[in-house]
């Protein structure tokens, strides 16, 4: 479209006028209407796409995770339902400090084995917000070896167990299954 529009008009004599055929003007005219008609076209897709029946949404009620990518003692945090979940690889010795404070006092009391699948003790699920004002916690900080949320220092454990701070419950637990042993569908 530019090339043409580049294009030299004037290198040979002038055609006779003919009523028929569009002027420059009338080029330049279509030209920019045909842009605007596409730049509203384009502005009403989003719009217009909005407003379908939302198949991502709808792929995303549930999903399916391959847990052959998170390495024993990582964990990945995934985007499920607008909101963040943590799957977590968890090592033998923080499943041994889990179950180890199963009766320990706690303000949200539950056993480690409550907080995973029979078999898969060693993938920890939980939704990534802390129970508190929803902030995301960090692993690998606070003093029981799990997460610390830094917004006011709420220290969940091992099996993601709210033990001091602000929070008043465990991080909660999504619905999931296992598909396989290296295969998950949350939701
Ligand atoms: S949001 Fe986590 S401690 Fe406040």
């Amino acid at each position: 479209m530019a090339d043409s529009l580049a294009q030299p008009v004037s290198d040979t004599a002038p055609a006779a006028p003919d009523a028929a055929a569009p002027s420059r003007r009338d080029f330049i005219n279509i030209v920019a209407v045909s842009a605007a008609v596409g730049g509203a076209a384009a502005v009403a897709w989003p719009l217009i796409d909005q407003l379908n029946p939302a198949a991502d949404t709808l792929a995303l009620a549930s999903l399916e995770y391959d847990l052959s990518k998170v390495a024993l003692g990582q964990e990945v945090t995934i985007a499920w339902r607008k909101q963040p979940v943590f799957i977590r690889h968890r090592t033998p010795k923080e499943i041994a400090a889990a179950k180890a404070d199963d009766h320990a006092p706690m303000k949200d009391p539950a056993t480690d084995a409550s907080r995973v699948k029979p078999g898969h003790e060693e993938w920890l699920i939980v939704l990534a917000s802390c129970t508190h004002l929803g902030c995301v916690p960090t692993f690998a900080q606070g003093e029981y070896g799990g997460w610390l949320c830094p917004c006011h220092g709420s220290v969940y454990d091992t099996a993601a167990r709210i033990r001091k701070g602000p929070a008043p419950k465990n991080l909660y637990l999504p619905d999931y299954t296992f598909l396989g042993d290296t295969r998950v569908k949350i939701g």
